[in-house]
């Protein structure tokens, strides 16, 4: 890692939920244009971790940054504006919006006029929005819906763009559309930071990765260390 100030920095965060401890002491970094992936077993904390960047959990302990900027403690709202784009679990769109107006209001947080620019730029990506535009976006397919959370997340022009399992639930086939699609978006200057199921992919794009085990970091190092680990190798991908 070089000495540059990351543009997340995710520092000793403890969450809870009631009295329920959930995140534990967790820290993360991810630097400037990086892909960082996030693995980890059901209930381990990953989707904890998404929701306490974008400030729907508040640490009880702990701080986190982006670039120069606390972010902790600040709304959702704020933390958006500031660059931070979620694609949620279960790529929740707006069902009874079309796909174009979906995707203008992923541009709720900006004020300039190249929205069109951008618009083109996401049916580049993914040429089904372009067809679909007029369709209500409730009655797309789960592909084509998550391809639109994704689409809607860049309208906000982010920083940094957090993705949560952006492969549950699609085919083999669209799952890698998605993942090159990440990849090109992160070439485009987007920072990443996705939580994944599917180790064997995300490890692939990414340059480095996490595993949280009930709310702990029991593991963190490049992705070519994770995928050579031999936890990771029996836990996540399914070798004996
Ligand atoms: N609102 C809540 N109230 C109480 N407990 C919660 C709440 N949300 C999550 N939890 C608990 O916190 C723990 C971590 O949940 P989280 O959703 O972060 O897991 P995850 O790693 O995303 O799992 P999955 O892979 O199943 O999505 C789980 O034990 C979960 O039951
Ligand atoms: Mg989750």
């Amino acid at each position: 890692m070089d000495e540059k100030q990351p543009l997340l920095e995710f520092r000793d965060v403890d969450t809870f939920y009631g009295s329920l401890h959930i995140l534990k002491d967790v820290s993360y970094t991810v630097g400037e244009h990086e892909i960082v992936a996030l693995l980890g077993s059901n209930g381990a904390g990953k989707t904890t971790t998404m929701k306490t960047i974008l400030g729907l959990v508040q640490p009880r302990d702990g701080s986190i940054h982006l670039g120069d900027t606390r972010i902790d403690g600040r709304s959702t709202r704020e933390i958006v504006t500031l660059g931070v784009a979620p694609v949620p679990e279960g790529r929740r769109v707006f069902p009874k919006l079309t796909v174009l107006d979906n995707l203008k209001m992923g541009a709720w947080t900006r004020k300039d006029r190249e929205i069109q620019q951008d618009i083109d730029r996401v049916y580049s990506l993914f040429p089904r929005l372009a067809e679909r535009k007029n369709q209500l976006a409730g009655t797309m397919s789960g592909g084509e819906q998550q391809m639109l959370a994704i689409g809607r997340a860049l309208m906000a022009r982010p920083r940094l763009m957090i993705l949560d399992e952006p492969s549950m639930g699609l085919s083999p086939i669209l799952t890698e559309r998605v993942f090159d699609t990440i990849v090109e978006i992160n070439k485009q200057g987007t920072t990443i930071f996705m939580v994944e199921q599917n180790a064997y992919m995300a490890l692939n794009i990414a340059s480095r990765g996490y595993v949280l085990q009930t709310g702990r970091v029991i593991l963190s190092g490049t992705a070519q260390e994770l995928l050579s680990s031999d936890m990771v190798r029996k836990a996540y991908l399914g070798e004996t």
